[in-house]
């Protein structure tokens, strides 16, 4: 299979990035310092950018000292955190279907950053929400702090087949979110009720024991349902619901393990179904730099930070 991409910052405040400085841009193959233009054309040139910006990057994402404005200690696994943006920073630029940010405590060294999903984005009072599992040290280091974080982003790759969540008017989506991957839900149910579409979600606790987004989809109406820690179920649930509600588009927020089923299940039902799912790459710099997400497909190396795969669940 030809896996085919997108770069989720071209047509961005953020391109041309480093990557054009060091003639290593994923879809510009000038800018990967061969002599012909054979991109994946997506409507917008990087070398053109890259030209009139004076043959340098853009802006760059700086880190931003945020405050902690609430603080939610839900059990010893999970806090939630509200901060508050600085201006000029704007929550509206945080607000996008899988928007993530790289934080960390104020007194930590550079390397606790640690990537994390925007949960929800309120312009009126210019905030975020953040919920954190704890799971190691940068995690620990996060949820004992109380007056602020250093914040950098905002990053946009947060979900692949995010080309679906923005044209989708009208139709019937399932959301399907388990333990912390809750969290990526609530702007996807937003951005999805701009376009009138009709939701429902299933809701499982996972390993943090609570169902983050209940609260917040119950605000918008969705229609939610409850599935147990066992896969099993979860196939005959997502059968049903295709059926009875005739979904034409499903987002899995969770584990890949999670999204394999997901995925064998909109075989199984022989309908055409749009498929969303969580970005479970390892992040590091975010920016196309370090490799740490980069997965071999066919006979290519990919860099999810960047990478909008254009043929996923095709
Ligand atoms: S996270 Fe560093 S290259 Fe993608």
């Amino acid at each position: 299979m030809v896996f085919t991409y997108k770069c989720i910052d071209a047509l961005s405040p953020y391109c041309p990035c480093y990557l054009a400085e060091t003639q290593s841009c994923i879809v510009c193959s000038v800018l990967q310092g061969k002599d012909t233009c054979d991109c994946n054309w997506q409507g917008f040139c990087v070398y053109q950018e890259y030209i009139w910006n004076g043959r340098k990057k853009k802006n760059f994402r700086k880190a931003l000292e945020v405050k902690i404005s609430e603080k939610k200690v839900i059990n010893e696994n999970l806090a939630i955190f509200k901060v508050m943006l600085p201006l000029p920073a704007s929550s509206r630029d945080f607000s996008q279907p899988g928007t993530f940010v790289f934080l960390k405590s104020l007194d930590s060294p550079s390397y606790f950053e640690l990537p994390l999903c925007v949960m929800n984005a309120n312009e009126d009072e210019n905030s975020l929400i953040f919920a954190v599992q704890v799971i190691g040290p940068k995690t620990k280091s996060l949820v004992q702090e109380n007056r602020g974080f250093l914040l950098r982003g905002p990053y946009f790759n947060g979900v692949l087949g995010l080309k679906h969540i923005k044209a989708a008017k009208g139709k019937n989506c399932l959301l399907i979110g388990r333990g912390i991957g809750q969290a990526s839900l609530v702007l996807i149910a937003k951005a999805l009720i701009r376009g009138e579409n009709e939701i429902a979600a299933l809701l499982d606790p996972g390993a943090i024991n609570y169902n983050l987004a209940e609260d917040y989809l119950k605000k918008l109406n969705v229609a939610i349902k409850f599935f147990e820690k066992e896969y099993l179920v979860l196939g005959d649930i997502v059968l049903n619901l295709i059926k009875e509600r005739n979904i034409e588009m499903i987002y899995s927020g969770g584990s890949d393990i999670q999204h394999d089923l997901v995925k064998s299940i909109i075989i199984q039902s022989s309908r055409k179904i749009d498929l969303v799912i969580s970005n479970n790459a390892l992040m590091c710099c975010g920016e196309g730099v370090c490799g740490s997400c980069a997965v071999t497909l066919g006979s290519e190396k990919i860099k999810f930070c960047k990478a909008q795969l254009e043929n996923w669940g095709a």
